[in-house]
């Protein structure tokens, strides 16, 4: 039977844009309540006034996911404010472009501070608490599909998004006799500031999402959100949002050849571009 979602309480992280805003508004429209996280407060509050537009409950909490002591603040307030949380999606993330022999050890553990460190941190904070009070709960993190093959130029993202899925599968077996559910999200490529904010940080050109991929690995947050919702009324281990892109990773696993024949291509045709768009363009007179 699917669960009932009303009076439910979540937190967010990441959610001032993107999938996250995405899942905020589909959880509001689905009865919870919200606890919204992310650094930039003009555009929670936006999401926050959508919540309530739906008629429910929202709370904003500004701050950076990968400060140490912002953790327990999050669920601290979500305490205060609701008295208890049942649902934490560890959202927020970002890309790098860059190959990981230019990369400065700084920007390598950056990056795995946001994506992976302070996603653990707060889904193993969230599962003590739901344990000692004897709750259960639904703890998620934004992974992607490249937690299942890594991309040139994308490595320690990809890096990042595998250790994320791998922790979430170990917590899904040591969690689930406190009826503590455990997921992955798998989101293929989607339109939100990701990109646009990943090439400021590469100093790249590319800050489209029509620039990284054909249009049939294209999606919208509300898909991802979608799909996360189904997730809560009907718990699986891991929440994918494209059948193919997940068939092609099983046949990558299996025949890894294929997957680095498709990279090669990739590659070549990312080379012919950047030729292209470097070309000196003729002069008009
Ligand atoms: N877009 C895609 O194609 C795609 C595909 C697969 C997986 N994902 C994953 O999806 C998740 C959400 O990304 P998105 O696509 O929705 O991109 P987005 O629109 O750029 O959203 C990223 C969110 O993370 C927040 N954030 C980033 N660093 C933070 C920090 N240090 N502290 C607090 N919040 C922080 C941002 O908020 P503030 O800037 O306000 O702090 C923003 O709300 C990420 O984990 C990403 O890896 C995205």
């Amino acid at each position: 039977m699917a669960r009932a979602l009303e009076g439910k309480v979540a937190i967010i992280t990441g959610a001032s844009s993107g999938i996250g805003a995405a899942t905020a508004l589909a959880m509001a429209k689905a009865g919870i309540d919200l606890v919204l996280v992310a650094r930039r407060r003009d555009k929670l509050e936006e999401v926050a006034k959508s919540v309530r537009h739906f008629g429910r409950k929202a709370h904003v909490v500004v701050g950076d996911v990968s400060d140490s002591s912002h953790v327990a603040g999050v669920l601290d307030d979500a305490e205060l404010h609701f008295g208890r949380f049942d649902i934490v999606f560890a959202n927020a993330g970002y890309g790098l472009e860059r190959p990981v022999h230019l990369m400065e050890d700084a920007e390598l553990r950056a990056i795995f501070e946001v994506n992976f460190f302070s996603s653990v941190a707060l889904l193993r904070e969230s599962a003590k608490r739901l344990r000692t009070a004897k709750r259960p709960g639904h703890l998620l993190m934004c992974s992607s599909c490249l937690s299942k093959f890594s991309m040139p130029d994308h490595g320690a993202y990809s890096a990042s998004k595998a250790a994320q899925e791998s922790i979430c599968r170990a917590m899904r077996f040591e969690l689930a006799e406190d009826h503590i559910e455990v997921a992955s999200v798998h989101p293929i490529t989607t339109t939100t500031e990701f990109f646009s904010e990943s090439s400021l940080r590469s100093g790249t050109q590319g800050g489209s999402v029509s620039d990284h991929a054909p249009k049939w690995f294209i999606q919208s947050p509300d898909r991802v959100a979608d799909a996360i919702i189904a997730c809560l009324r009907r718990p699986k281990s891991e929440v994918w949002t494209s059948h193919i892109v997940r068939y092609s990773c099983a046949l990558f696993t299996a025949f890894p050849w294929i997957l680095d024949a498709v990279l090669r291509s990739q590659i070549k045709q990312k080379t012919r571009r950047r030729a292209h768009n470097l070309k000196p363009t003729a002069k008009v007179h």
